[in-house]
């Protein structure tokens, strides 16, 4: 049997970090497997709240070796960038006149971003239109299923309702996806705010050993555990919440490590700093692999893209002719 179609896409936001691989890459990679995978470097998307980004080529081929080194395999999956791909746009501009303006206003994201009048003077058309643009390059490819986040779940209801639009007027052409959610929980930052670039507070995938342990070291603990006899409460603390994810095996021991103050946070950061670099390594290794093959990047995009542009092409072409502008 056929395997269904999936398509997912990442922001090019700059170099990736654990929220990235825990949050979604160890996700597609399991995903692989089971799935036909189209997985995009979402580049378009990337401008939707800011005007530049500094050195984009380098930002998506990072981006893409990251995404290689932990496991994505251009051999299962087609790999590619949005901006290669002006199916994506057209499709963008077709379906921008089947969405009512109350849909995108209405949108959770979008009316976080307009609260005010000043802020409305800001935010860009772009913003407005990401569901759209996000609903083309789902469309594009008649994927049947989108992994998102949930943050990312009322973007994928608009895009069915948007599919549906499309379809009532032209037939059924494209396909309504269906979102697969990962379970996976959020992780915190260092500082144990949400893990973000802006905020400065992530461990990156790039990380070295000793970078990784200095970052470890400033995690904030329970501030309760002033001294090393002070009894502590884990689940105060952002190391143990690593801890739940890393080390399950040693959970319970070290949370009553912790309450007792027969651990202490410097021994407690140690076995969470060698977990993280023990998954890291095999990571750094793949990377300087890759690194090590000059044009393997490109050769990369360039079969992933030409797969894509025969998948796109077909589905543009239906969309072409349905709506007449084909002779
Ligand atoms: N909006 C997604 C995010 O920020 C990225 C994205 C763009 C995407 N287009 C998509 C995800 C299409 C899935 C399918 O995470
Ligand atoms: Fe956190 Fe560990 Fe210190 Fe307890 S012992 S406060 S869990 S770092």
């Amino acid at each position: 049997m056929a395997k269904k179609r999936l398509v997912s896409g990442m922001r090019t936001t700059g170099s990736l970090h654990l929220g990235h691989l825990e949050g979604t890459l160890k996700n597609w990679v399991a995903l692989q497997e089971k799935y036909e995978c189209f997985f995009f470097a979402a580049v378009w998307h990337a401008f939707t709240d800011r005007l530049k980004i500094d050195n984009l080529p380098e930002v998506i081929d990072e981006m893409i070796v990251d995404w290689l080194s932990v496991g994505i395999d251009p051999e299962k999956s087609v790999i590619m960038r949005q901006s290669s791909m002006l199916e994506h746009a057209e499709l963008a501009v077709i379906l921008s006149n089947m969405t009512p303006l109350g849909w995108l206003e209405r949108c959770p994201t979008f009316k976080d971003d307009v609260r005010d009048d000043e802020a409305r003077s800001t935010v860009s058309l772009g913003k407005l239109m990401y569901p759209v643009l996000m609903t083309a390059d789902i469309a594009c490819y008649n994927a049947e299923v989108v992994p998102v986040g949930r943050d990312q779940l009322p973007h994928l209801e608009l895009s069915r309702e948007i599919i549906r639009r499309f379809n009532g007027n032209y037939g059924d052409i494209l396909k309504e996806p269906e979102a697969i959610l990962s379970s996976v929980p959020m992780l915190l930052g260092i500082d144990k705010r949400k893990m973000s670039k802006s905020y400065n507070n992530s461990i990156e995938l790039r990380e070295t050993p000793a970078s990784l342990k200095d970052k470890i070291q400033q995690m904030i603990t329970d501030p309760q555990r002033v001294r090393r006899n002070d009894p502590g409460d884990p689940e105060v603390c952002t190391v143990y919440a690593y801890h739940k994810i890393y080390t399950p095996d040693r959970l319970e021991e070290l949370g009553a490590g912790c309450r007792s103050a027969a651990i202490g946070c410097r021994d407690c950061k140690n076995i969470l700093f060698e977990r993280i670099n023990a998954m890291l390594e095999p990571i750094r290794q793949r990377r300087e692999e890759i690194k090590a093959r000059p044009g393997y990047i490109a050769d990369v995009l360039a079969a992933g893209e030409k797969r894509a542009h025969e998948v796109a092409g077909e589905t543009m072409h239906s969309v072409r002719k349905a709506m007449g502008f084909l002779y």
